[in-house]
């Protein structure tokens, strides 16, 4: 697949936890709120190792993958905060918003600013390759953590 198909799925998923997770509580916010951490950290994951170290080299691309590289930053700090929160605490709510926020942000530049530059950069036999790449990485990971997902 398309790298950046595959990546457009993912923001798409994600963006739909999110608004599950706006109107769950409790246990059901916990769960939620540990697949969305999953999935972003996957994502980042995917992104740094195969998409904006190729980018940064690009001067085209260099400065939109520096800003973004601070987006993860960002995010990660949050999930951070976040993980040592539980649902009933005050600050959970507008810190989830925020994130939330913040990467909504992030996926609208790169899916309006950074992809349109990639699609210029990349025929598809190479964004292809590098959809290749992604997904073997994400199903090594799954698969290697398969015992607590089926829990
Ligand atoms: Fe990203
Ligand atoms: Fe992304």
């Amino acid at each position: 697949m398309d790298a950046l198909q595959l990546l457009e799925k993912e923001h798409k998923g994600v963006k739909a936890l999110f608004r599950k997770l706006e109107k769950a509580e409790g246990r059901e916010a916990s769960a939620l709120w540990e697949q969305i951490k999953a999935d972003l950290i996957m994502h980042e994951q995917m992104e740094e190792t195969y998409l904006y170290p190729p980018l940064k080299e690009e001067d085209r691309t260099e400065d939109l993958v520096l800003e973004a590289y601070e987006e993860h930053h960002l995010a990660d700090l949050l999930i951070e905060e976040i993980s040592r929160l539980r649902p009933s605490d005050e600050q959970w709510q507008p810190k989830i918003k925020v994130l939330q926020e913040n990467i909504e942000h992030h996926i609208e530049e790169e899916e309006g600013q950074l992809f349109p530059k990639v699609r210029k950069l990349w025929d598809m036999d190479k964004r292809k390759r590098v959809g290749e790449q992604m997904a073997g990485m994400k199903q090594h990971a799954t698969g290697s953590r398969g015992g607590s997902a089926s829990r």
